[in-house]
């Protein structure tokens, strides 16, 4: 039986990454495979420590030597047959705890003697989803699908099969009451709509997203 994997790097557990990633599983879950959803903010983990024990010589094995809890994620996940990694978008990037775990999974993967090839000890799909608080047009204008790029790309040359993965979930619904907030800015009608409406239809996607990957 495959083995899928979700990362959510939001600090919040049950909020729309989660949420979405918790579809990208089912999707997985009901195509046949073993899901798993792990939670980054129960972990106390550090990024990337320079310490370069993944380039030296004799030495390297493709995985990251630095050991903390992450150590046990990472064995874990790279050992399954695909991952997801949701994040929200914060300051127009990864959340802090998505890129000390990219960090940690993409380093040790990346060749310093010939960029063309993996050092991964394994091959599997990496999908990213990432969540924004932003319509879908302001996130094109904004330059967001050229910035989240990279790391789908850089995925899907050391992991996968050359093709990105990715998933944009824009407009999401900050906090479940907004008159309890200073968020005049933002619409809260609208942002109930596009929460009943425009939501479920990208927990759709991410569905179709991770049955797709028990069939890869
Ligand atoms: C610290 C912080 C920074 C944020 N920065 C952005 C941003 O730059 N662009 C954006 O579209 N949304 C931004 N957001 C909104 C979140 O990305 C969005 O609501 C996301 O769906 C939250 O995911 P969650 O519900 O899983 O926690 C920010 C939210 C926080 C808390």
């Amino acid at each position: 039986m495959k083995k899928i994997y979700a990362i959510n790097c939001s600090p919040r557990k049950n909020w729309n990454t989660a949420k979405v990633l918790e579809s990208a599983l089912k999707g997985a879950a009901d195509a046949g495979a073993e899901t798993k959803l792990i939670h980054l903010v129960d972990l106390k983990f550090s990024g990337c420590t320079s310490c370069f024990a993944c380039k030296r010589k004799g030495a390297s094995t493709g995985m990251c030597a630095f050991n903390d809890a992450l150590t046990a994620v990472l064995e874990e996940v790279c050992g399954g047959d695909g991952l997801i990694i949701g994040t929200p978008v914060y300051f127009g990037g990864e959340t802090g705890m998505c890129r000390n775990l990219i960090e940690r999974l993409f380093f040790p993967a990346l060749s310093y003697d010939d960029f063309s090839i993996s050092m991964a000890k394994k091959r599997f799909p990496i999908a990213f989803v990432y969540t924004m608080n932003v319509p879908e047009e302001m996130s094109k204008n904004m330059g967001y699908t050229e910035r989240f790029r990279l790391l789908p790309e850089t995925a899907a040359r050391l992991f996968g099969d050359g093709k990105p993965e990715s998933l944009f979930v824009c407009d999401t619904v900050q906090f479940s009451d907004y008159s309890k907030f200073h968020a005049g800015r933002f619409d809260a009608e609208h942002k109930a709509k596009v929460r009943e409406t425009q939501f479920p239809q990208d927990c759709d996607k991410a569905y179709r997203l991770g049955a797709s990957f028990v069939n890869k």
